[in-house]
């Protein structure tokens, strides 16, 4: 039988979301929108797209969680994105009223899911969502470090001029102002990119990782980012489909990693059938944990806030 993905939120990012899973064959498709009529076209235009592209998948849109029920995996995009000058965390209030709405209804429909939270801020969402939702912190995942090390990957491989393919890249923390790139950690062809980067050139592309959401706010001005942040969450989703032990840096639920408890920090994690598998820790320089606390500082802050 072939899994089931709901995406609730069929904006930029659920249903650009939609259209990875369907290019990669991953799962038939729920798209799940208040909007009445948007989720309907948009899975239907995507599902006359696949005699194309040579992919069986079905899609349907709906304004109801009945046809979300018994997924495989949930991707929550619901919310509002940012507009130039916001910043991540002024969606907070507006997010978790939404976050609230959608979980409850997701995890009626769908009890043994994963969740995969992409909604911004993104780990206070996180956080509220694993508590909303009472699962397991296996089984709620939040997307954000695969697309900052994404960003990372792609300013690394521009400067140096060379395949995006030979870069990895590690970026910790929150996504946010915080997030903390880990620069030793990252590499051309296994070579660290200290070795080939003088620090200056290094400290420009981590501040443009770091700003990288808002760069493109600013181009954009009605929206935020949505084709690699919806490819990073496919990346999620295709290593627990396909049970592939991938790690990767998410957002997950720490119970005393890296010196921190009870709370969603982007730390690297090992993805597969069991949803988050494996926490992996690293030794962190005293300046790495530190920008990892304040970050985590800055997330529970939030937490605080709408009492999570
Ligand atoms: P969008 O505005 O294009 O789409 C959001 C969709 O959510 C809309 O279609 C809206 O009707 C729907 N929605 C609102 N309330 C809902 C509810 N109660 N139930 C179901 N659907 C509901 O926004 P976009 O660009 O898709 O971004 C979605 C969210 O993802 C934003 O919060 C944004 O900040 C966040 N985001 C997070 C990233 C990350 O790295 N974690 C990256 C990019 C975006
Ligand atoms: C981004 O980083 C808005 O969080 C989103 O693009």
């Amino acid at each position: 039988m072939r899994k089931k993905v709901s995406i609730v939120g069929a904006g930029n990012v659920g249903a650009t979301t939609a259209h990875w899973i369907a290019a990669k064959e991953l799962a038939d498709i729920v798209l799940v929108d208040v909007v009445e009529g948007v989720p309907q076209g948009k899975a239907l235009d995507l599902m006359e797209a696949m005699p194309i592209e040579k992919r069986d998948v079905h899609a349907v849109g709906s304004n109801d969680y009945a046809a979300t029920a018994n997924s495989d995996v949930v991707v929550i995009t619901a919310g509002i994105p940012r507009k130039p000058g916001m910043s991540r965390d002024d969606l907070l209030q507006t997010n978790y009223k939404i976050m609230s709405d959608v979980v409850s209804k997701v995890v009626a429909a769908s009890p043994d899911c994963f969740l995969i939270i992409v909604s911004n801020p993104l780990d206070a969402m996180a956080q509220a969502a694993y508590k909303l939702s009472k699962f397991n912190r296996e089984r709620v995942i939040g997307m954000a470090g695969v697309l900052d090390s994404a960003r990372f990957r792609t300013f690394i491989a521009e400067e140096l001029k060379v395949s995006v393919e030979n870069v990895t890249a590690f970026v910790l923390g929150g996504h946010g102002d915080t997030m903390v790139p880990l620069a030793r950690y990252s590499t051309v062809a296994g070579i660290p990119i200290t070795e080939l980067m003088d620090k200056a050139t290094i400290d420009r592309l981590v501040q443009r990782t770091r700003d990288g959401g808002a760069e493109i706010v600013k181009y954009l001005k009605t929206g935020s980012a949505f084709y690699a942040p919806s490819a990073a969450a496919v990346e999620m989703v295709e290593a627990i489909l396909k049970d592939k032990k991938k790690i990767l840096p998410c957002a997950a639920y720490l119970e005393g990693e890296y010196g921190i408890h009870g709370l969603f920090v982007g730390v690297p994690c090992k993805l597969g059938a069991r949803g988050l598998e494996e926490i992996i820790q690293i030794k962190l320089t005293p300046e790495e944990q530190a920008g990892l606390q304040k970050s985590a500082d800055s997330v529970k802050e939030l937490c605080g806030v709408i009492g999570v």
